[in-house]
């Protein structure tokens, strides 16, 4: 039976027995900057919350709670929430909360969303003949057909965020339902005082891919798009289109906000691999998952979109915008 894109989606990751409802999913099936190297970033994010006027950390679409381990490891004094439809990880700290909806926030919060918006279903539409708009259909094994003519709400957004003409074939896919979850967040999580991170592979008005990004991911490797639940299905993230929701906020690209916040990759001294060969070893596994962060072809070249809410996260984020 073929459903519009958004419905099959949403069934296969969140739905009874979807994808996502399993514990672990991510990091058994893709390489997210946190599973790579959650120590590293852990440390990066705690600074910012600190210097954001943070005392908390809420991870949003959590995961395997990685990112939040290595939070704790740099700054046990904050106080750390991971908010995800997955069950809570096996093993992970006691000290770090875990649940479904994030709670009712006590003084400034720094909330993340490493990798949660593209992951929230978009419908797809793609171009006919005469170049006009129809929704794609989808069943489970990931075959296609053409559905009906895209709605009035549809055809607004992508009149405004992925806008025309298009060719035939060409395709844009819809991000109604990223806008909104992101804003109800901030509005939520954030409030008045405190800063939003997202963080995700996304593209720009004028840098749309023509044909889409939908894709899907199975033990390591990419495939095309299933949504029969065995499959992750994610499209990268139209993050002006999220922003324009949010006054203030500003798109900052992962590698370089990474070096301000004090991640490098230096290789170890080849002598010390005589002396100490252990912890010569470390430092260069070290050096080679930063640099993995910081590669603009790797990790590195992900979209930061960060909202700072009152004036001292409006620092921190002055600060890291600053040329060095
Ligand atoms: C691509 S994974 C990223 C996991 C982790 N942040 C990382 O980077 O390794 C997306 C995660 O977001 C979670 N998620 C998606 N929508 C969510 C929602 N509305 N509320 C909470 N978690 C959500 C999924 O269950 C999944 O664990």
């Amino acid at each position: 039976v073929h459903e519009p894109w958004a419905v099959a989606w949403d069934r296969a990751l969140y739905g009874p027995g979807g994808f996502y409802r399993r514990s672990g999913a991510p990091g058994r099936h893709f390489r997210t900057a946190p599973v790579a190297a959650g120590d590293l970033l852990g440390a990066a994010l705690a600074g910012l919350a600190r210097e954001a006027g943070c005392g908390a950390v809420v991870d949003v679409g959590a995961g395997g709670g990685e990112l939040l381990a290595g939070v704790r490891a740099a700054d046990p004094g904050l106080r750390l929430t991971g908010v995800d439809v997955a069950p809570r990880p096996a093993g992970l700290d006691q000290a770090i909360a875990w649940g479904a909806e994030p709670v009712a926030r006590a003084g400034p919060v720094l909330l993340v969303g490493w990798e949660l918006l593209d992951a929230q279903p978009c419908e797809v539409l793609e171009a006919d003949a005469d170049g006009a708009l129809h929704q794609v259909l989808v069943d489970p094994t990931g075959q296609e057909r053409p559905g009906p003519a895209a709605t009035a709400g549809q055809l607004r957004w992508a009149d405004r965020w992925w806008p025309g003409p298009w060719s035939p074939g060409d395709r844009v896919e819809v991000g109604t339902r990223r806008d909104d979850l992101w804003r109800h967040l901030v509005d939520r999580v954030v409030g008045t005082e405190g800063l939003a991170l997202a963080v995700d592979y996304d593209h720009c008005l004028g840098d749309r891919p023509a044909q889409g990004s939908l894709a899907g991911f199975r033990s390591g490797r990419r495939t095309s798009p299933v949504p029969d639940g065995d499959h992750d299905v994610t499209a990268h993230v139209a993050l002006d289109a999220v922003a324009s929701h949010l006054p203030g906020s500003v798109r900052v690209e992962q590698a370089g906000a990474l070096r301000r916040l004090g991640v490098t990759a230096p290789r170890p001294d080849p002598a010390l691999a005589g002396t100490e060969p252990a912890a010569y070893l470390a430092a260069l596994q070290r050096a080679s998952r930063a640099g993995e962060l910081l590669d603009r072809g790797a990790l590195g070249g992900f979209g930061w979109l960060l909202t700072p809410r009152g004036a001292t996260a409006a620092g921190a984020v002055a600060r890291l915008l600053a040329p060095s």
